[in-house]
């Protein structure tokens, strides 16, 4: 039984030219920018600043955006070399597939769906809590059965993901369209809370910039963070440590440069683009975080920010209302795009796992009109609107995070190995100072992975055993990895 058989790189490029399974290629490096900013910049930026600079990190918030962010550049770094030298659909799936063998990529490809679909859910909530506070800010009041805190059934959340489902299956071209737009109205409200928020900056409260550390016995247990647990130390908040514990969180933002790679097979030069877009979009995001943070702080003391839209309510705070409005109606066009293309990433991660045979082939035919795999999008969207509208998932964004630096550590261990094994490989983009830079990313990442709590641990322990349980019953008999495919 060999389930670490590889997949070569040349066959998966092949595979990528079946006239049935073939998607358009139309994108470009702007494109692939703008679709890395669509989904980077949302519920990370828009919603866990206040928390975590309230509960965690304080002023220093932006030393956490900081560390999140040299985590993720060191993982971008893995994720161009790869995207440049496999351009196929399916990241790190099909990273993984070229390296480490078949059960370890599906493993991966298992696991990029708590990233996505499960993120496109969480999004999807908190775009409604955001539609919910404008309405009512125009004197319309939502009814708590659909959009209170603890809703029956979160319907604004489940339309929104149904509608961007119709709109990604109709065609990739349309989306990108629709995305520039989105973009720059949320490019432009953030400018805006940088630019506007500087006026009411006060000195006095970044002072302390880095609160004392304060313990906080009440997280124990399976609500503590792994690494305090394993080396028994109480938990705390505030102080260096504290600032470390945020950046697992703040993680959430940066969630989705990495997305871009799964376009890759729709990409017109990949080799040349997918680099730069991807650490273009990750580094244009870092600055407009870090500067965001910097400035909300500034504008109203740490312990004072709303947990829900900390943005808006510190220019409410100051008394400048009118800004409060637009930067929500940012924040939801913003979240729209968010959920949409983190719903096009787990699209294609699927489709490249059900061409592979691990998942069953008929879900990946491609729309003879529309040129998508419209069968999965649907798929994808009826699964992550039901996710939406019934769960409550707080504590499943953790989930999305621990998935992903998952996959990050593979994908920076996969640099290394496909150096090794296939040194001959054309690499349009190098990952500079290997082995060094992609151990640091390991290491770097399952630090992070550390600061979850160990309920987080669990949960995504036990995903695992069902997904490995999945590929012993039926991926590993119709794989078709070692299946030469069709010329065509
Ligand atoms: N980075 C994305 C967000 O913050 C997932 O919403």
């Amino acid at each position: 039984m060999d389930i670490f058989r590889t997949k070569s790189v040349e066959q998966s490029v092949r595979d990528t030219e079946a006239p049935e399974h073939r998607l358009r290629k139309r994108l470009t490096a702007v494109d692939l920018t703008v679709f890395g900013i669509g989904v980077i910049v949302g519920t990370g930026i828009f919603v866990l600043t206040g928390r975590v600079a309230k509960e965690t990190a304080g002023p220093a918030v932006a030393f956490s955006f900081i560390a999140a962010g040299i985590v993720c550049g060191l993982a971008a770094l893995c994720y161009a070399e790869f995207a440049s030298t496999i351009p196929v659909a399916g990241s790190a799936y099909t990273f993984s597939l070229a390296t480490l063998g078949e059960f370890p990529a599906w493993v991966i490809g298992w696991d990029l769906m708590l990233e996505m679909a499960l993120a496109a859910a969480v999004v999807a909530v908190g775009w409604s809590g955001y539609f919910a506070s404008l309405m009512s800010s125009i004197g319309l009041e939502l009814p708590a059965w659909m959009a209170g805190d603890e809703p029956v059934i979160n319907l604004p959340a489940m339309i929104v993901v149904l509608i961007l489902t119709g709109i990604l299956a109709a065609g990739i071209k349309l989306s990108a369209r629709v995305n520039l737009v989105i973009v720059a109205i949320k490019v432009a409200v953030i400018l805006l809370v940088i630019v506007a928020g500087l006026f009411f900056v006060k000195a006095a409260n970044y002072s302390p910039f880095i609160p004392p550390p304060v313990s906080t016995p009440g997280v124990e247990g399976l609500k503590a963070p792994l690494i305090q647990v394993l080396f028994g130390i109480t938990p705390v908040a505030f102080g260096v440590i504290g600032i470390f514990s945020a950046a697992a969180i703040v993680f959430f933002a940066f969630i989705g440069f990495d997305v871009v790679a799964t376009a890759a097979e729709e990409t017109i030069e990949p080799q040349r683009d997918l680099p730069r877009g991807i650490i273009g979009s990750l580094v244009i995001c870092t600055v407009l975080y870090v500067a965001v943070s910097v400035v909300v702080v500034g504008m109203q003391r740490y312990d004072q920010l709303s947990e829900k839209a900390p943005l808006a309510d510190a220019f409410t705070a100051v008394g400048q209302s009118w800004a409060a409005v637009l930067i929500s109606i940012g924040a939801i066009a913003g979240l729209t795009t968010v959920v949409m293309i983190l719903m096009l990433g787990q699209s294609r991660v699927l489709f490249a796992m059900c061409r592979d045979g691990l998942l069953p082939r008929g879900l990946a035919k491609v729309h003879p009109r529309f040129g998508t795999p419209a069968r999965l999008t649907v798929i994808i969207g009826l699964v992550s609107a039901a996710l939406s509208g019934f769960i409550s998932l707080g504590a499943l964004a953790e989930l999305v995070n621990i998935g992903t630096l998952f996959a990050f550590v593979v994908v920076s261990a996969g640099v290394i190995i496909l150096r090794r094994t296939r040194p001959d490989l054309h690499r349009a983009f190098r990952t500079p100072f290997v082995p060094v830079l992609p151990i640091l990313s390991v290491l770097a990442c399952i630090y992070l992975m550390l600061n979850l709590p160990v309920e987080t641990w669990l949960r995504f322990v036990i995903w695992m055993i069902i997904g490995a349980a999945l590929y012993f019953v039926y991926g590993y008999r119709h794989s078709r990895v070692e299946v030469p495919s069709p010329k065509g």
